[in-house]
C-alpha cells in the first residue's frame, strides 16, 4: 500500500508481489510439495552435520585453549591468559547517563558510585558494562562490584581527586597488621574492590590517573598519616581480567591483587616518574594463579614484585601467592626489574618470570627477605632476561626490608630454595651480584645456567658476591662465586637444566 507508491516517487523498479507469490503457488502441486517436504529434510540434516562439524570445532578450541597456546604467523605464542575466560556483556550503561562530566573539573565521584550500585542491584543477565566516553572524569574513590566491566574508551581519563582529606580510610590487610608504611589503617586504594569476581577493567587504552604528586609529597615531607592508597586493589576477588589500559601515576603501589585468585593482567602500561615513591607496577600478594604479560612498566619501584605479608602477621595469617607467571614484559626502574618480596610471610612458591626486557635498571633480579620473616621463597623460574644498564644484575639477600614493630620474632628465618636463572644475558652493568644468604637458614638449590653479564670498560671486572648459599652454576660470566659448584646435579636444583 505504501511501498508502491514510494518506490514510484523513488523511481526503483518494484516487482509486483501478488503476481510472484501466486504464480510460486501454482508451481507448486501435491507431489511436488512432498519432494520438497525430503528435500527440507535433506536440508536439515545437512544443517545437522554443520552443527556437528561447529562442535566438533568448538571442541578443539577449547582444547588449544587449554594448551593455552596460539599461533601467529606459524610461531607458537605461549599465554597464561586462559585462566580467566573473557566475557561478552550485552547490557551497557555510560558514565554519561548519570551524569558524570568529562570536563577535568566536575567531581564525578556520585555519578560513579551511582553507576556502580545500578550495576550491583539491577543484576543484569551477564553482567553489565560501564562505558567511559573520552574525555577527562575527576573522581574521588570508588568501589567495583562483581560481573561489570569498566570500559575506557580512546582518549578516556579516569583521574583521581588530589582531596585527600576526602579520602576513605579502611582497616589494614590482616597479613601486615598495619600500614604498609604508617601504623593503623590505610586509604582505600583509587579503585577498590572488595570479594568480588567476574570483574574486567580494559578499553582502548584510556587512562586512569593517581595524580600521585600530592600524596608523594606528604611521603617526602613526612606529613602522612596514614598509607597512601594503591591505584587499583582487589581483595579476595577471582576471576579478574586488567587489559588495555594505562595507569599512571598510583600515589603508592599500582596494581595489588591481594587475597585473590584467577587474576589476569595483560597489555597494560603502567608508567610512574623514576623518583616517585614506591610506586611499585604490580604487586601479587597472597595471591594465586596470576598471569602478568605483554606489558609495559616504568615507575618508581620495582616493576613486578611478588608478596606474601610481613613478620608476625604474615606468618598468623598463612596466606601464600603461588602459580604467578610473568611474560613478556618491558620496562625500567631505579629499583628492581623482577622483584620477590621483601614480604614473604606466607611464603612465596612456583613462580615463572621469563621473556623480560630492562633498561635503565637499579637492579634486574631482586629476591628479597628479612630475619623475623619466616616463610618462604621456593621453586622460582627466572628466564630469557635481557637488561642493559643496570647497576646490579641479580640480588638474593636475606636481610633486607624494615618490620612493622618491634614484635617479630628475630628466630622467625625464611627458607630460600630452589630458585633457578637461566638465559641472561646484561649489557654496561656495573655488578653482576650477590647472593647473601643467612647464617642459620643458608639459600640452597639456587641454580644459575648461561648467565653473561657484561660490565662497562674498565680497570678491574668486579665479582659476583656469596655467603651462605649453596647450588650450581654453569656458563655463567663474569666467573661465579664458588659456593655455586660447577657440576650439575651436585646442589639441589628444581627443575633446572
Ligand atoms: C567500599 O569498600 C570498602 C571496603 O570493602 C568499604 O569499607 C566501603 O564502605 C565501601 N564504600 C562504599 C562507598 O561503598
Ligand atoms: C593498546 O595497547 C596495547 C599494548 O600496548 C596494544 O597491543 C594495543 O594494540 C592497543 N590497542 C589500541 C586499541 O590502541
Ligand atoms: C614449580 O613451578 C612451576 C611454575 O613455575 C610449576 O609448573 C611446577 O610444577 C613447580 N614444581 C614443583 C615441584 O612444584
Amino acid at each position: 500500500m505504501f511501498v508502491t507508491p514510494l518506490t514510484n516517487h523513488i523511481q526503483v523498479p518494484f516487482p509486483s508481489i501478488s503476481f510472484t507469490t501466486n504464480a510460486l503457488c501454482e508451481d507448486i502441486g501435491p507431489e511436488t510439495q512432498d519432494k520438497n517436504l525430503s528435500e527440507v529434510l535433506k536440508i536439515f540434516s545437512m544443517f545437522q552435520s554443520i552443527l556437528w562439524v561447529f562442535t566438533i570445532i568448538q571442541f578443539l578450541v577449547l582444547l588449544l585453549l587449554q594448551q593455552q597456546q596460539w599461533f601467529v604467523n606459524g610461531e607458537e605464542i605461549v599465554t597464561c591468559s586462559g585462566i580467566v575466560p573473557m566475557k561478552y556483556r550485552q547490557d551497557t550503561i555510560s558514565i554519561t547517563d548519570f551524569g558524570g562530566v568529562g570536563d577535568g573539573h566536575t567531581l564525578n565521584t556520585k555519578a560513579f558510585r551511582e553507576a556502580i550500585y545500578r550495576i550491583e542491584h539491577l543484576k543484569r543477565r551477564g553482567g553489565t558494562i560501564l562505558y567511559i566516553p573520552p574525555g577527562v572524569f575527576l573522581t574521588g574513590s570508588f568501589n567495583l562490584t562483581s560481573h561489570m566491566t569498566l570500559y575506557l574508551a580512546k582518549g578516556a581519563v579516569i583521574r583521581a581527586t588530589q582531596d585527600t582529606s576526602t579520602w576513605p580510610l579502611i582497616a589494614p590487610l590482616p597479613s601486615y597488621g598495619r600500614g604498609r608504611e604508617r601504623p593503623g589503617g590505610r586509604y582505600m586504594s583509587f579503585i577498590h574492590g572488595d570479594g568480588l569476581h567476574d570483574v574486567i577493567i580494559t578499553g582502548e587504552n584510556g587512562t586512569i590517573d593517581g595524580q600521585g604528586d600530592v600524596w608523594w609529597n606528604m611521603w617526602r615531607q613526612r606529613t602522612l598519616q596514614f598509607t597512601r592508597p594503591n591505584l587499583v586493589e582487589f581483595m579476595n576477588s577471582k576471576n579478574i581480567i586488567i587489559s588495555n589500559v594505562i595507569f599512571q601515576n598510583s600515589p603508592f603501589w599500582t596494581l595489588h591483587p591481594v587475597y585473590s585468585s584467577n587474576v589476569v593482567i595483560r597489555y597494560v602500561t603502567i608508567l610512574a616518574p623514576a623518583d616517585s615513591p614506591n610506586t611499585d607496577g604490580i604487586d601479587p600478594d597472597s595471591s594465586s594463579h596470576v598471569c602478568i604479560e605483554d606489558s609495559y612498566i616504568s615507575t618508581g619501584d620495582d616493576l613486578v614484585a611478588v608478596k606474601s605479608g610481613w613478620d608476625e602477621y604474615g606468618i598468623k595469617y598463612g596466606r601464600k601467592s603461588y602459580g604467578i607467571t610473568i611474560r613478556r614484559v618491558t620496562g625500567s626502574s631505579p629499583f628492581a626489574g623482577i622483584a620477590i618480596g621483601s614480604e614473604t610471610s606466607g611464603g612465596v612458591e612456583n613462580v615463572l618470570a621469563e621473556h623480560i626486557n630492562l633498561f635503565n635498571m637499579g637492579l634486574g633480579i631482586h629476591v628479597k627477605t628479612n630475619i623475623g620473616r619466616g616463610g618462604y621463597i621456593k621453586n622460582i623460574t627466572i628466564s630469557d632476561v635481557y637488561m642493559e644498564n643496570a647497576r646490579k644484575g641479580i640480588k638474593i639477600a636475606g636481610d633486607v626490608g624494615d618490620h612493622p614493630d618491634e614484635n617479630y620474632d628475630p628466630n622467625a628465618l625464611p627458607v630460600v630454595h630452589g630458585v633457578t636463572m637461566r638465559n641472561i644475558w646484561g649489557e654496561k652493568v656495573l655488578q653482576p651480584g650477590s647472593i647473601q644468604g643467612l647464617k642459620n637458614s643458608p639459600f640452597t638449590g639456587i641454580c644459575f645456567s648461561n648467565i653473561h653479564l657484561h660490565g662497562v670498560e674498565g680497570p678491574a671486572t668486579p665479582l659476583w658476591k656469596c655467603s651462605d648459599v649453596s647450588g650450581t652454576a654453569s656458563a655463567v660470566s663474569p666467573s661465579p662465586c664458588a659456593q655455586l659448584t660447577s657440576i650439575p646435579g651436585t646442589g639441589t636444583c628444581l627443575n633446572s637444566f
